[in-house]
């Protein structure tokens, strides 16, 4: 069922602008007779570029004039382009929670509006197109959109999203100074980026069909991160996330999913993403070998903290005693609560590891136990930096606790953001300054 209604009268080309414009509302009126839900209707409408020689006359406020008889909440929004027009349209719709669209358009509009809603949207909303203008006597209506004309599209948006001002200040990246100074790394906190969802503002690094923040907009935050720490987007590799232990050894084909990453290729980005979930980097100095990994509960008690490490062993000869892992922003010991089932796996870690275990909801350490795990594997105690650490600036911020710098889903639910820990081993030309 429809919550809301956008009609295209996007038509900036056309050589009988306004006759087709009143030929639409005219047809939008009649259709509007059958649309029972009390649905709030959006127009496109664009801002007609001083080049082309329009008529003007169709003003927002002539146009709401005419559709008053529809009785409905209509909004116009006058735009420049189809990209800012969409995105004026999705700010709308996610502030109000909607996600079922009915869009009322021409077939030709049909073609480049799925394109613009494939790039700035997710599996979250549901799409339905109705080609109403089809019929109409629109010179336009019989020409296919071209191949180069959607390109267009997707270059418009991605310039429109480059355009777009950085959110909550500046991006703010947070280092270690255990690891050594031939790799570059860091970890993101959430500002600087151009996420305006509440709970995905603003450097929001992961899309998922679930939430609300579009592959599009994900990509321009990684974007401005790389200008920031000096890589670019297609070195940039992440891991996915399946809450196991599987490693992809990056010479190898990569395996079906992965938590963890480990290369000794200069150059390459490595990335783990978390928002409560720890994002663990491991560098090794003496062998130039790197591992980031992705780790949540279900990730520490599968063990794959030490399945980055190992890997790190076999595959590229890392001794263990050369290994410093770090981990990163994350939930902490104050926020983070469990069954009591799966907090008795992590007392078996040891002991320190929960708190209140007879309460129904124990507090757990994932830190602790990453720590712990680490140790038993053969890494040195002062090569592990976590919040216990003193004598070096504290990375190990609680998630849950910092909502001005971090995202959490403990918090903030399902429509979270998600920030990353990154690494890379610098090229020889990087090592110079
Ligand atoms: C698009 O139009 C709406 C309403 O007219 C306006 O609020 C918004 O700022 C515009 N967006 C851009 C990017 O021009
Ligand atoms: C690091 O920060 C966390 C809060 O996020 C705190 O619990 C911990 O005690 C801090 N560690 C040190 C050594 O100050
Ligand atoms: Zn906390």
């Amino acid at each position: 069922m429809a919550e809301v209604i956008l009609v295209d009268l996007l038509h900036s080309d056309c050589s009988q602008y306004t006759v087709c414009i009143e030929q639409r509302v005219n047809k939008l009126k009649e259709v509007m007779l059958d649309v029972k839900e009390p649905v709030e209707v959006y127009i496109l409408i664009q801002q007609p570029s001083h080049s082309s020689g329009q008529d003007e006359s169709l003003s927002k406020a002539a146009l709401l004039d005419q559709l008053v008889p529809l009785n409905r909440r209509v909004h116009v929004l006058v735009n420049r382009s189809w990209a800012a027009a969409l995105d004026s349209f999705k700010q709308d719709a996610d502030r109000l929670g909607l996600s079922n669209v009915l869009v009322l358009t021409s077939r030709r509009g049909q073609v480049a509006l799925q394109r613009c809603v494939e790039l700035l949207f997710t599996a979250v909303y549901t799409f339905l197109y109705r080609p109403v203008f089809e019929e109409l006597r629109c010179p336009l209506s019989d020409l296919a959109l071209t191949c180069s004309q959607l390109t267009d599209i997707s270059d418009e948006i991605t310039a429109f999203l480059q355009r777009l001002p950085a959110l909550k200040g500046e991006i703010t990246i947070l280092r270690s100074p255990v690891v050594s100074d031939c790799f570059s790394h860091g970890f993101t906190t959430r500002n600087g980026g151009i996420s305006c969802i509440t709970t995905l503002s603003s450097l929001n690094l992961f899309s998922s069909s679930r939430r609300r923040d579009s592959r599009a907009v994900v990509a321009e935050n990684l974007r401005r991160l790389g200008l920031q720490a000096g890589f670019e987007p297609h070195q940039f590799n992440l891991v996915k996330v399946n809450h196991a232990s599987d490693v992809w050894v990056m010479s190898k084909p990569a395996p079906e999913s992965y938590d963890g990453i480990v290369t000794n290729q200069p150059g390459v980005v490595i990335a783990a993403p978390g928002a409560d979930c720890m994002p663990l980097l491991f560098t090794d100095p003496v062998a130039k070998v790197i591992g980031a990994a992705h780790a949540g509960w279900k990730g520490t008690l599968m063990g794959i903290a030490m399945a980055t490490v190992n890997a790190m062993v076999l595959e590229f000869g890392s001794k263990l005693v050369n290994i410093v892992a770090v981990i990163g922003p994350s939930v902490g010991p104050c926020c983070f609560t469990m069954e009591p089932d799966s907090a008795r796996k992590f007392q078996t870690i040891h002991p320190d590891c929960v708190r209140n275990m007879d309460s129904p909801r124990p507090y757990v350490d994932i830190r602790l136990a990453t720590r712990i795990l680490l140790e038993r594997g053969g890494l040195l105690p002062e090569h592990i930096q976590d919040n216990t650490v003193t004598e070096r600036p504290n990375i190990t911020l609680c998630t849950s606790c910092h909502p001005e710098s971090f995202f959490s889903h403990v918090r903030d639910g399902v429509n979270f953001g998600t920030q990353v820990g990154f690494v890379w081993i610098k090229e020889p030309h990087e090592l110079n300054h």
